[in-house]
């Protein structure tokens, strides 16, 4: 095999003389993987062209010929009619090729001034800002749809659990409205990603750039990039924006993660405080009664994957020399690979919010269980000039005797609070009890009705005008302009 020549020959390597076997050939393709950039290289091209016929470096008509060239090919690429033999390596020598073919020496005018380096960082930047808003648009849906769901449940107490234990009683929109500040932070870290994203790199050649006269500042302007990079050596070899959208990816996939291990749970026989829909749950191929909640299992285990991409890519660029290395072709395994599970995940985490119920009887048939009204027993005190230490102790002692008489706090008599706390008096009563407590959380941010009732306009407010924004970008974004043209 070794010395044979393959198929697909190189036509940029006159230096080399034989073409290594297909197990090479295959170890150094990556064609398997970024032809997912395809759109954004024809895009890429285009605008580099553009670029050069405006600066005389192609003439108009070479231009024009160049430009129809790419769309004709991208054509073929959406037909998925192109011939991609891997000795062709990546995405970008086969739009190269295809394009040669199909133009002849003109196409071969293209590359001037450019090298795969530059190219690829610049088809990298723009497929990472279409993943950052794609994410951030998902996410925003996802957050949509625990809104919806906590104002439908506003005034529905269920306990919420430190250490999984019953803690106090909260209203259940408060912690659904949990989730969603957990995932604005998320979108806030990718919109803030998206800005060192959004910067040029083309123009930047293989490392030192180039002495033909390119105007970087109009590429970078077709493309809809807010700025160029400065250095040629770090705008080639930085991949700093993907281990960054790694980093974001991860972090919403351990929020996702924490959030499907709490339905989990909420769901089991053992709680059951929620009820997932059948189009989300698998059943089991040996016990008939099985409603397993799988889809959130997989949505927990998909932090594994964004997890295990993040250390993928930092052990990837640790110790790489200035500036392009070879390594560097493999970042998009470990990119692609965390973006599509978290797309996917997002898509069916917001169908899956979207169809789920809580189980208000079950939750109410249990909610005397565990002292959630303790804290409030204690805070009552404190209002009749106890001191919180003396008063935490009182009500400590008055729920170890009302677990030895399997009583709750509600059920035990004036006489024995008085006997802990001569200063009891009968509106004790009002603070006992879940329904009670909640309607007495006072400061902002608390789980009471007033301040949910704030978080669910706060929330639907803004994640109506960040919907119209994204809308807005969408449709003014040059770039996504020239791709659905
Ligand atoms: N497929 C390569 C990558 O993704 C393209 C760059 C190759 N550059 C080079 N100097 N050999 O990184």
């Amino acid at each position: 095999m070794a010395g044979e020549k393959p198929s697909g020959s190189k036509s940029w390597q006159a230096r080399l003389q034989a073409s290594g076997d297909e197990a090479t050939a295959a170890l150094v393709a990556s064609l398997d993987v970024d032809v997912a950039l395809w759109k954004y290289d024809i895009v890429g091209s285009i605008a580099h062209a553009q670029m050069l016929s405006e600066r005389g470096i192609l003439l108009k008509e070479e231009f024009a010929t160049i430009k129809a060239g790419l769309l004709a090919v991208a054509d073929d690429l959406q037909a998925g009619r192109l011939a991609m033999p891997i000795e062709l390596e990546d995405i970008h020598m086969v739009i190269e090729k295809a394009l040669i073919e199909r133009t002849g020496d003109v196409g071969k005018k293209l590359h001037t001034g450019r090298s795969r380096n530059d190219q690829v960082a610049t088809d990298l930047r723009l497929w990472a800002r279409d993943a950052a808003d794609d994410l951030a648009d998902l996410v925003r849906t996802l957050q949509q749809a625990f809104v919806h769901l906590a104002a439908s449940n506003t005034t529905l107490v269920m306990p919420a659990y430190t250490h999984l234990q019953r803690a106090q009683p909260i209203l259940a929109a408060h912690a659904l409205l949990a989730y969603v500040e957990m995932l604005q932070r998320d979108r806030d870290r990718l919109a803030d990603a998206r800005a060192r994203i959004n910067v040029c790199p083309l123009g930047s050649g293989a490392v030192a750039g180039t002495s033909l006269p390119l105007d970087r500042d109009r590429t970078a302007e077709l493309l809809g990039f807010a700025e160029i990079t400065r250095n040629s050596i770090d705008a080639t070899s930085d991949r700093d924006f993907l281990a960054e959208l790694l980093f974001d990816c991860s972090l919403l996939a351990v929020h996702l993660s924490r959030w499907a291990e709490d339905w989990i749970i909420y769901s089991t026989t053992e709680f059951g405080m929620l009820e997932l829909a059948d189009a989300y749950c698998t059943s089991s191929s040996m016990m008939p009664q099985k409603k397993n909640a799988d889809t959130l299992e997989l949505i927990r285990a998909k932090s594994a994957r964004a997890i295990a991409d993040l250390m993928g890519m930092l052990t990837l660029l640790k110790g790489l020399p200035l500036a392009y290395n070879r390594d560097l072709q493999d970042d998009k395994r470990f990119a692609f690979a965390t973006v599509d599970a978290m797309k996917q995940t997002l898509a069916v985490a917001s169908g899956l919010v979207a169809s789920t119920t809580f189980r208000p009887e079950r939750i109410a048939s249990d909610i005397d269980k565990g002292f959630l009204d303790a804290t409030s027993l204690a805070e009552y005190l404190v209002s009749k000039n106890v001191p919180f230490r003396a008063a935490h102790h009182a009500a400590g002692t008055l729920v170890a005797l009302a677990e030895r008489e399997g009583k709750t706090l509600t059920q035990l008599p004036l006489s024995t609070f008085q006997l802990a706390c001569p200063t009891v008096t009968p509106d004790v009563y009002d603070y006992l009890g879940a329904a009670n407590v909640v309607k007495r959380y006072s400061p902002a941010g608390a789980a009471g009705e007033q301040q949910v009732r704030e978080q669910v306009a706060f929330w639907r407010e803004k994640l109506m005008e960040q919907m119209k924004e994204s809308l807005y970008v969408s449709l003014n974004t040059p770039m996504k302009k020239t791709s659905k043209s």
